[in-house]
Protein backbone atom coordinates (compact mmCIF):
# COMPACT_ATOMS: atom_id res chain seq x y z
CA UNK A 1 0.00 0.00 0.00
CA UNK A 2 1.41 3.77 -0.81
CA UNK A 3 2.13 6.03 1.56
CA UNK A 4 0.15 9.46 1.67
CA UNK A 5 2.44 12.12 0.60
CA UNK A 6 2.78 14.34 3.72
CA UNK A 7 1.98 18.01 2.83
CA UNK A 8 3.85 20.79 4.46
CA UNK A 9 3.77 22.19 6.91
CA UNK A 10 4.31 26.42 7.25
CA UNK A 11 2.57 28.60 4.56
CA UNK A 12 3.98 31.46 3.26
CA UNK A 13 2.24 35.05 3.75
CA UNK A 14 1.91 36.69 0.41
CA UNK A 15 0.91 39.31 2.42
CA UNK A 16 4.34 40.10 2.99
CA UNK A 17 6.00 38.92 -0.04
CA UNK A 18 5.56 40.12 -3.34
CA UNK A 19 5.25 37.32 -5.25
CA UNK A 20 6.63 38.96 -8.21
CA UNK A 21 9.46 39.89 -7.08
CA UNK A 22 13.21 37.74 -6.88
CA UNK A 23 16.67 38.00 -5.44
CA UNK A 24 19.66 36.88 -7.06
CA UNK A 25 22.65 36.46 -4.43
CA UNK A 26 25.98 36.16 -6.50
CA UNK A 27 26.49 37.49 -10.06
CA UNK A 28 29.05 35.04 -11.12
CA UNK A 29 28.05 33.08 -14.17
CA UNK A 30 25.63 30.99 -12.75
CA UNK A 31 23.87 33.55 -11.10
CA UNK A 32 23.66 36.28 -13.94
CA UNK A 33 23.03 33.58 -16.29
CA UNK A 34 20.05 32.72 -14.41
CA UNK A 35 19.21 36.85 -13.83
CA UNK A 36 19.01 36.43 -17.55
CA UNK A 37 16.92 33.23 -17.81
CA UNK A 38 14.04 35.07 -15.08
CA UNK A 39 14.14 38.72 -17.10
CA UNK A 40 13.23 36.87 -20.43
CA UNK A 41 10.76 34.77 -18.55
CA UNK A 42 8.20 37.56 -17.96
CA UNK A 43 7.56 36.27 -14.39
CA UNK A 44 8.56 38.91 -12.25
CA UNK A 45 8.14 42.66 -12.16
CA UNK A 46 11.44 42.87 -9.63
CA UNK A 47 14.58 41.65 -9.59
CA UNK A 48 17.25 42.81 -7.31
CA UNK A 49 21.46 41.53 -7.86
CA UNK A 50 23.42 41.12 -4.88
CA UNK A 51 27.12 40.59 -5.16
CA UNK A 52 30.13 41.33 -2.97
CA UNK A 53 31.72 42.99 -5.76
CA UNK A 54 28.74 45.59 -6.08
CA UNK A 55 30.12 47.04 -9.54
CA UNK A 56 29.47 43.32 -11.26
CA UNK A 57 25.82 43.10 -9.85
CA UNK A 58 25.14 46.62 -11.28
CA UNK A 59 27.01 45.83 -14.45
CA UNK A 60 25.13 42.66 -14.68
CA UNK A 61 20.99 44.63 -13.68
CA UNK A 62 22.25 47.19 -16.75
CA UNK A 63 22.87 44.76 -19.25
CA UNK A 64 20.37 42.24 -18.41
CA UNK A 65 17.78 45.60 -18.18
CA UNK A 66 18.68 46.36 -21.26
CA UNK A 67 16.48 43.42 -22.70
CA UNK A 68 13.66 44.09 -21.18
CA UNK A 69 12.34 45.90 -24.52
CA UNK A 70 12.43 42.56 -26.03
CA UNK A 71 10.65 40.95 -22.88
CA UNK A 72 8.45 42.80 -20.62
CA UNK A 73 8.85 45.45 -18.22
CA UNK A 74 10.67 44.83 -14.91
CA UNK A 75 12.69 46.65 -12.32
CA UNK A 76 16.33 45.13 -12.54
CA UNK A 77 19.06 46.83 -9.76
CA UNK A 78 21.64 46.16 -8.08
CA UNK A 79 21.13 46.03 -4.54
CA UNK A 80 21.84 44.88 -0.64
CA UNK A 81 20.26 42.41 1.83
CA UNK A 82 17.73 45.21 2.90
CA UNK A 83 16.27 45.37 -0.98
CA UNK A 84 15.46 41.05 -0.26
CA UNK A 85 12.82 41.41 2.41
CA UNK A 86 9.60 40.78 0.46
CA UNK A 87 11.36 38.73 -2.52
CA UNK A 88 9.21 35.86 -2.73
CA UNK A 89 12.28 33.72 -3.90
CA UNK A 90 15.78 34.20 -3.23
CA UNK A 91 18.19 32.47 -5.23
CA UNK A 92 21.46 32.06 -3.82
CA UNK A 93 24.84 31.34 -6.54
CA UNK A 94 27.22 32.98 -4.11
CA UNK A 95 30.37 30.89 -3.86
CA UNK A 96 33.49 29.39 -6.08
CA UNK A 97 32.96 27.34 -8.52
CA UNK A 98 34.13 24.16 -9.75
CA UNK A 99 37.82 24.43 -11.53
CA UNK A 100 38.95 21.80 -14.02
CA UNK A 101 39.72 18.45 -11.87
CA UNK A 102 37.89 19.47 -8.88
CA UNK A 103 35.23 17.67 -7.58
CA UNK A 104 31.73 19.68 -6.09
CA UNK A 105 32.84 18.38 -2.43
CA UNK A 106 35.47 20.49 -2.97
CA UNK A 107 34.28 23.70 -2.73
CA UNK A 108 32.76 22.95 0.71
CA UNK A 109 35.12 24.68 3.06
CA UNK A 110 34.77 27.90 0.98
CA UNK A 111 31.43 28.07 0.45
CA UNK A 112 29.88 27.17 3.94
CA UNK A 113 32.24 30.05 4.87
CA UNK A 114 30.54 32.18 2.47
CA UNK A 115 27.14 31.11 3.32
CA UNK A 116 27.98 31.62 6.95
CA UNK A 117 27.75 35.34 6.12
CA UNK A 118 25.08 35.58 3.81
CA UNK A 119 22.37 33.29 5.75
CA UNK A 120 22.61 35.30 8.84
CA UNK A 121 22.31 38.56 6.92
CA UNK A 122 18.91 36.66 5.26
CA UNK A 123 17.63 35.68 8.76
CA UNK A 124 18.48 39.21 10.59
CA UNK A 125 15.89 40.58 8.95
CA UNK A 126 13.47 37.75 8.66
CA UNK A 127 13.10 37.29 5.45
CA UNK A 128 9.93 35.36 4.38
CA UNK A 129 10.48 34.27 0.80
CA UNK A 130 11.97 30.87 -0.33
CA UNK A 131 15.36 30.12 -0.47
CA UNK A 132 16.52 28.01 -3.48
CA UNK A 133 20.07 27.39 -2.93
CA UNK A 134 22.09 26.43 -6.04
CA UNK A 135 25.58 27.10 -5.33
CA UNK A 136 27.21 23.74 -4.83
CA UNK A 137 27.92 21.72 -3.14
CA UNK A 138 24.59 22.52 -3.79
CA UNK A 139 22.87 19.23 -1.24
CA UNK A 140 25.44 20.13 1.92
CA UNK A 141 24.73 24.01 1.50
CA UNK A 142 21.06 23.53 1.34
CA UNK A 143 21.93 21.59 4.68
CA UNK A 144 23.85 24.61 5.56
CA UNK A 145 20.88 27.29 4.70
CA UNK A 146 18.32 24.89 7.07
CA UNK A 147 20.20 24.73 9.86
CA UNK A 148 21.71 28.28 9.93
CA UNK A 149 18.30 30.14 8.94
CA UNK A 150 16.23 28.21 11.34
CA UNK A 151 13.22 28.95 8.49
CA UNK A 152 10.78 26.07 8.28
CA UNK A 153 12.48 23.12 5.85
CA UNK A 154 9.48 23.77 3.22
CA UNK A 155 11.10 27.44 2.31
CA UNK A 156 14.97 25.53 1.46
CA UNK A 157 15.15 24.11 -1.01
CA UNK A 158 17.95 23.14 -3.48
CA UNK A 159 18.38 23.50 -7.11
CA UNK A 160 19.43 19.47 -6.69
CA UNK A 161 19.03 17.22 -9.14
CA UNK A 162 16.64 19.54 -11.53
CA UNK A 163 19.66 20.08 -13.97
CA UNK A 164 20.83 16.23 -13.92
CA UNK A 165 17.12 15.03 -14.42
CA UNK A 166 16.96 17.25 -17.27
CA UNK A 167 20.30 16.20 -18.98
CA UNK A 168 19.19 12.86 -18.36
CA UNK A 169 15.70 13.35 -20.49
CA UNK A 170 17.78 15.47 -23.00
CA UNK A 171 20.15 12.08 -23.68
CA UNK A 172 17.42 9.76 -23.54
CA UNK A 173 15.52 12.20 -25.95
CA UNK A 174 17.89 12.37 -28.68
CA UNK A 175 18.29 8.67 -28.32
CA UNK A 176 15.02 7.60 -28.61
CA UNK A 177 14.32 10.16 -30.82
CA UNK A 178 11.38 11.56 -28.77
CA UNK A 179 10.50 14.90 -27.47
CA UNK A 180 12.28 14.77 -24.06
CA UNK A 181 9.41 16.09 -22.65
CA UNK A 182 7.59 12.81 -22.99
CA UNK A 183 10.60 11.10 -21.11
CA UNK A 184 9.93 10.81 -17.18
CA UNK A 185 13.02 9.76 -15.56
CA UNK A 186 14.87 11.01 -12.00
CA UNK A 187 17.78 11.23 -11.22
CA UNK A 188 18.45 11.18 -7.14
CA UNK A 189 20.35 11.70 -4.14
CA UNK A 190 23.56 14.06 -4.59
CA UNK A 191 23.89 16.56 -7.15
CA UNK A 192 27.16 15.02 -7.84
CA UNK A 193 29.34 11.79 -8.06
CA UNK A 194 27.23 9.71 -5.61
CA UNK A 195 23.90 10.56 -8.24
CA UNK A 196 21.05 7.58 -9.22
CA UNK A 197 19.38 7.52 -12.12
CA UNK A 198 16.32 6.16 -10.81
CA UNK A 199 15.84 3.59 -13.95
CA UNK A 200 13.09 1.08 -12.66
CA UNK A 201 10.89 3.88 -12.87
CA UNK A 202 11.69 5.38 -16.42
CA UNK A 203 8.88 5.20 -19.02
CA UNK A 204 8.43 7.36 -22.19
CA UNK A 205 4.54 8.90 -21.86
CA UNK A 206 3.68 5.86 -19.84
CA UNK A 207 5.31 3.19 -21.67
CA UNK A 208 8.22 1.06 -19.85
CA UNK A 209 11.94 2.57 -21.31
CA UNK A 210 13.19 -1.34 -22.23
CA UNK A 211 9.92 -1.46 -24.30
CA UNK A 212 10.67 2.07 -26.13
CA UNK A 213 14.06 1.52 -26.57
CA UNK A 214 13.23 -1.52 -28.76
CA UNK A 215 10.53 -0.23 -30.49
CA UNK A 216 13.44 2.11 -31.27
CA UNK A 217 15.66 -0.95 -32.30
CA UNK A 218 17.89 -0.26 -29.04
CA UNK A 219 18.46 -3.76 -27.56
CA UNK A 220 21.93 -3.39 -25.13
CA UNK A 221 19.83 -1.88 -22.60
CA UNK A 222 22.33 -2.14 -19.76
CA UNK A 223 25.30 -0.85 -21.48
CA UNK A 224 22.80 1.71 -22.67
CA UNK A 225 21.31 3.04 -19.30
CA UNK A 226 25.05 2.68 -18.09
CA UNK A 227 26.68 5.08 -20.57
CA UNK A 228 23.53 7.39 -20.36
CA UNK A 229 24.14 7.57 -16.73
CA UNK A 230 27.61 8.12 -16.41
CA UNK A 231 27.47 11.10 -19.42
CA UNK A 232 24.88 12.70 -17.45
CA UNK A 233 26.89 12.67 -13.82
CA UNK A 234 30.04 13.60 -15.42
CA UNK A 235 28.63 16.30 -18.27
CA UNK A 236 29.74 19.10 -15.47
CA UNK A 237 33.18 18.04 -15.76
CA UNK A 238 32.60 17.54 -19.58
CA UNK A 239 31.73 21.24 -19.66
CA UNK A 240 34.05 22.35 -16.78
CA UNK A 241 37.27 20.92 -18.77
CA UNK A 242 36.34 22.39 -22.03
CA UNK A 243 34.97 26.03 -21.47
CA UNK A 244 35.56 26.17 -17.28
CA UNK A 245 32.20 26.54 -16.33
CA UNK A 246 28.64 25.43 -16.71
CA UNK A 247 25.86 28.01 -16.81
CA UNK A 248 23.07 27.90 -19.24
CA UNK A 249 22.08 24.49 -18.13
CA UNK A 250 21.29 25.64 -14.29
CA UNK A 251 20.12 28.67 -15.47
CA UNK A 252 17.04 27.48 -17.12
CA UNK A 253 16.97 24.82 -14.19
CA UNK A 254 16.33 27.85 -12.34
CA UNK A 255 13.66 29.57 -13.81
CA UNK A 256 11.98 26.52 -13.90
CA UNK A 257 12.20 25.91 -10.50
CA UNK A 258 10.75 29.67 -9.89
CA UNK A 259 7.95 29.14 -12.43
CA UNK A 260 6.52 26.45 -10.46
CA UNK A 261 6.87 28.48 -7.65
CA UNK A 262 5.54 31.62 -8.88
CA UNK A 263 2.58 30.26 -10.41
CA UNK A 264 2.14 27.51 -7.56
CA UNK A 265 2.35 24.25 -10.32
CA UNK A 266 2.76 21.94 -8.09
CA UNK A 267 5.12 20.14 -9.79
CA UNK A 268 6.71 17.21 -9.34
CA UNK A 269 10.91 17.92 -9.24
CA UNK A 270 14.07 16.49 -8.18
CA UNK A 271 14.88 19.53 -5.39
CA UNK A 272 17.10 19.01 -3.02
CA UNK A 273 15.49 19.18 0.58
CA UNK A 274 15.43 17.88 4.02
CA UNK A 275 15.28 13.82 4.67
CA UNK A 276 12.84 12.85 7.76
CA UNK A 277 13.35 8.76 7.52
CA UNK A 278 12.19 8.41 3.72
CA UNK A 279 14.17 5.30 3.20
CA UNK A 280 15.69 5.10 6.26
CA UNK A 281 17.55 8.05 5.87
CA UNK A 282 17.82 11.45 7.85
CA UNK A 283 19.10 14.67 8.73
CA UNK A 284 20.79 15.19 5.57
CA UNK A 285 19.59 17.39 2.25
CA UNK A 286 19.10 15.39 -1.12
CA UNK A 287 17.27 15.01 -4.11
CA UNK A 288 13.74 13.48 -3.95
CA UNK A 289 10.85 14.50 -6.46
CA UNK A 290 8.70 16.63 -4.66
CA UNK A 291 5.98 18.52 -4.95
CA UNK A 292 6.58 22.12 -5.53
CA UNK A 293 4.31 25.01 -5.54
CA UNK A 294 3.61 28.31 -3.57
CA UNK A 295 5.01 27.24 -0.36
CA UNK A 296 8.16 25.57 -1.75
CA UNK A 297 8.64 21.92 -1.16
CA UNK A 298 5.45 20.62 -0.32
CA UNK A 299 5.69 16.62 0.01
CA UNK A 300 8.39 14.42 -1.38
CA UNK A 301 6.50 11.91 -4.14
CA UNK A 302 7.69 8.40 -3.09
CA UNK A 303 8.45 6.92 -6.74
CA UNK A 304 9.19 2.98 -6.65
CA UNK A 305 12.89 2.33 -6.60
CA UNK A 306 14.17 -1.23 -6.41
CA UNK A 307 16.62 -2.82 -3.85
CA UNK A 308 19.65 -1.84 -5.48
CA UNK A 309 18.91 1.83 -6.32
CA UNK A 310 17.24 2.19 -2.23
CA UNK A 311 20.99 0.64 -1.87
CA UNK A 312 22.72 3.21 -3.88
CA UNK A 313 20.27 6.03 -2.48
CA UNK A 314 21.31 5.26 1.03
CA UNK A 315 25.23 5.19 0.56
CA UNK A 316 24.66 8.75 -1.48
CA UNK A 317 22.94 10.15 1.82
CA UNK A 318 25.46 8.41 3.55
CA UNK A 319 28.56 10.08 1.59
CA UNK A 320 26.79 13.99 1.79
CA UNK A 321 26.67 13.41 5.62
CA UNK A 322 29.91 12.49 6.04
CA UNK A 323 31.24 15.62 4.49
CA UNK A 324 28.43 17.23 7.00
CA UNK A 325 30.24 15.48 10.09
CA UNK A 326 33.93 16.70 8.35
CA UNK A 327 32.77 20.15 8.14
CA UNK A 328 30.80 20.74 11.52
CA UNK A 329 33.01 23.54 13.53
C1 LIG B 1 26.52 21.52 -13.01
C2 LIG B 1 27.03 22.36 -11.88
C3 LIG B 1 26.27 23.61 -11.80
O1 LIG B 1 26.14 20.37 -12.77
O2 LIG B 1 26.95 21.69 -10.67
O3 LIG B 1 26.51 22.01 -14.14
Amino acid sequence: KKKNIQTSREEIDYGSVNLRKVAVIGCGFVGSASAFALMQSGMFSEMVLIDADHDKAEGEALDISHGTPFARPMKIYAGGYDDIVDASIIVITAGANQKPGETRLDLVKKNIGIFKTIIPEIKKRDCKGILLIVANPVDILTYTAVKLSGFPENRVIGSGTVLDTARLKEALGSHLQVDSRSVHAFIIGEHGDSEIAAWSSANVSGIDLNDFCEMRGHYNHHEAMEKIANDVKNSAYEIIAKKHATYYGIAMSVKRICEAIVRDEKSIMPISSMMHGEYGIEDVALSMPAIVGKNGAQGKVPISLNYDEITKLQESAKALKKVIEDNKP
